[in-house]
């Protein structure tokens, strides 16, 4: 064997171990919350681990108030939760939503096809706000052009995203609530590798 096949030998194979990386990234998942008692955190956990159980899929899990520029616009998908404040999001939520919007405008990336977005909220009432809580979210999203990605429970009907009934701060989760968190998280994340993947960066 000649010198040179010797040493480009090596050097042939990182490169095609690199373009074969480039050729398919991994898609980043945003985990953003807001949570004032920590019922929405725990339920957040739970989706994370349904999105990182996605092979190729990058999983980040982040309070609103400390997700950066870079990662609002390095994320193929964002699934944002929020505890439900007279019966909508909460201030922080809304907040975040502003600053979504904002970040991909100034960035002129707003047209960008093929960003996907969830909610997942938590409230103390069974049916005081949450459908509203998600929907505002869902809605703020349709608007900014991401495709919105409902949630699944255990009979296999869709929903609005995860959700939980927390009476009292640290509420203990139900485990159907639990396991509708980690199945709606890993949807979400394979539905959003595959649209990467045809719609491309
Ligand atoms: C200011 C405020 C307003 C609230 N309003 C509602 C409401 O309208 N409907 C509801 O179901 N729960 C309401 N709750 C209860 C919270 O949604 C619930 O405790 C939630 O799980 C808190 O989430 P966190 O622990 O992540 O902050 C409210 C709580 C606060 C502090």
């Amino acid at each position: 064997m000649k010198l040179s096949s010797i040493v480009l030998a090596p050097l042939l194979v990182s490169a095609a171990v690199v373009g074969a990386a480039e050729a398919d990234p991994p898609t980043r998942i945003l985990v953003a919350f807001h949570s004032q008692t920590g019922n929405t955190e725990a339920l957040a956990h739970l989706v994370r681990d349904g999105v990182a159980s996605v092979e190729g899929v990058e999983a980040r899990l982040r309070k609103v108030g400390a997700v950066t520029d870079e990662e609002i616009l390095q994320a193929d998908g964002i699934l944002l939760g929020t505890p439900v404040h007279w019966a909508t999001v909460s201030v922080e939520t809304r907040t975040f939503l502003d600053r979504v919007g904002g970040v991909l405008l100034q960035a002129g990336l707003l047209q960008r096809e093929g960003r996907t977005a969830g909610a997942f909220c938590t409230g103390g009432g069974a049916a005081m706000g949450k459908e509203m809580a998600r929907l505002t979210i869902l809605n703020a999203f349709l608007t900014m052009r991401f495709l919105v990605i409902g949630g699944i429970e255990g009979d296999g009907f869709g929903t609005l995203g995860p959700e939980a009934t927390t009476p009292d701060p640290k509420s203990p989760l139900a485990s159907e609530e639990k396991q509708a968190a980690r199945d709606s998280g890993e949807r979400f994340a394979r539905l959003t590798r595959q649209v990467r993947l045809g719609v491309g960066r």
